[in-house]
């Protein structure tokens, strides 16, 4: 087993800085990699930031300060000469296959033998991704999720060729890493299929909401008066589709609709958003205007009564028990706990064990209305058995 002490993060932006930033709270040293001397600065200069809040609340472990640690986390714009004497590479740049591969060839050549690197992908081949990386049994998926310091989830992954040890060397150093919220849930993720197990879960559910903005529009309503159709959480639909960003959204659509079905092809409205460069919170515009902060839902609009919360449910039922199916882990407790932790929602599993069958005609039912055969629930689910394998 390796003995890991140094630590290189490549891609410096909102999940490689968290990521840095927890590392070397863990106690390792690490470098930071960007493209540009700024790019590497500014998450350089939020790693300082965090660290520092930390120090004043007297959260840093083993009497460390702030200015202690953060002489352990280096800059770097040459990844080659970065992971030299690298025992670990975490890959967070830009959700796009050809960088992502590039950067494993250049580590694939540049770091030690036994150096593992590992991929933050959301939701891509991790096979794919360490293709061209010459060691193929080293290459891992290590998904952390956003704010890395307070989400309690890291998802280790199989690629086709991930050796045993590999994985076992990711779940260890992933343990390791604390968090500010709670303890940190360790999933292992068994096969290497889109979005693994938090992502794909809740994947097809935007195959709904694609319907229900492009019914909204054709009906005619507003939508303040979609976002009156349900309050589930601290964010409204559309509010929540602004802050995750409309250019995520279609990018992950597009990837799902080439790898699991075509029904998850953009809709109309988000096709829209993102050609018109509308992408959300990040640009200051989107469903919303974000030019004042956060926009406010007008509660009195009334109400669309299109969007209907039981869908939601019976969607994520269904494709937890696909995750099943496929093998991506064998036990439903793990799906729960992994939501949980990744989304602070609850899983879809324990609450419908006595339950299914209504969730089945559930299915049936969004089928006829929507027209989406994706939506038909899969034979685990109408078996039953899922239930059997906590
Ligand atoms: N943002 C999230 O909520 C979230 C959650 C989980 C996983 N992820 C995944 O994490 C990865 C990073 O996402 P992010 O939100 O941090 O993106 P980001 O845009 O904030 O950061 C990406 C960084 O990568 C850098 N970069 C691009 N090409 C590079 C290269 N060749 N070498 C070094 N650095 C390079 C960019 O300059 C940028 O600083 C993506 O794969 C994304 O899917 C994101």
């Amino acid at each position: 087993m390796v003995n890991i002490k140094n630590v290189v993060v490549v891609g410096a932006g909102q999940m490689g800085h968290g990521i840095g930033q927890m590392a070397l709270m863990a106690g390792y040293n690490v470098t930071m990699v960007d493209v540009k001397d700024e790019y590497v600065d500014k998450g350089w200069n939020k790693i300082d930031e965090g660290i520092k809040k930390i120090e004043a609340k007297g959260g840093l472990p083993g009497g460390k300060t702030a200015a202690d640690l953060m002489t352990n986390c280096k800059k770097s714009t040459d990844l080659a000469s970065a992971v030299k004497d690298a025992d670990i590479m975490i890959e967070a740049v830009v959700e796009r296959l050809e960088i992502k591969q590039e950067v494993f060839k250049n580590c694939g050549d540049n770091a030690p033998s036994h150096c593992i690197l590992a991929s933050n992908t959301s939701t891509m081949s991790i096979t794919d991704i360490g293709k061209e990386s010459g060691r193929p049994d080293k290459c891992i998926g290590m998904h952390f999720f956003n704010p890395v310091p307070l989400m309690r989830l890291i998802e280790v992954i199989y690629s086709e060729h991930s050796s045993d040890e590999s994985i076992n060397i990711g779940m260890e150093f992933a343990k390791s890493i604390p968090c500010l919220r709670g303890e940190r849930y360790i999933a292992k993720v068994l096969k290497d299929r889109p979005g693994f197990i938090c992502n794909r879960v809740t994947a097809p559910a935007q195959i709904y909401q694609n319907y229900v903005f492009d019914k909204a529009v054709d009906e005619g309503f507003s939508w303040d008066q979609l976002d009156n159709d349900s309050r589930s959480g601290p964010m409204s639909m559309t509010v929540l589709a602004d802050y995750v960003g409309i250019d995520v959204l279609y990018h992950g659509q597009m990837y799902y609709s080439k790898t699991l079905s075509p029904d998850f092809a953009p809709g109309k409205v988000i096709t829209k958003l993102f050609n018109e460069g509308k992408l959300g919170m990040k640009t200051g515009q989107g469903f919303r205007d974000w030019s004042k902060g956060r926009p406010q839902v007008d509660k009195k609009a009334g109400k669309a009564r299109i969007n209907k919360m039981k869908y939601p449910i019976a969607i994520m039922l269904n494709e937890a028990c696909r995750v099943l199916e496929e093998g991506i882990t064998t036990s439903w407790e793990v799906i729960d706990e992994t939501l949980k932790a990744g989304m602070n929602m609850p899983g879809p599993m324990a609450a419908n064990v006595n339950n299914w069958q209504n969730q089945v005609e559930v299915l049936n039912e969004l089928v006829e209305l929507t027209g989406k055969e994706y939506f038909k629930p899969c034979e685990l689910l109408k078996s039953g058995k899922w239930v059997e394998m906590k």
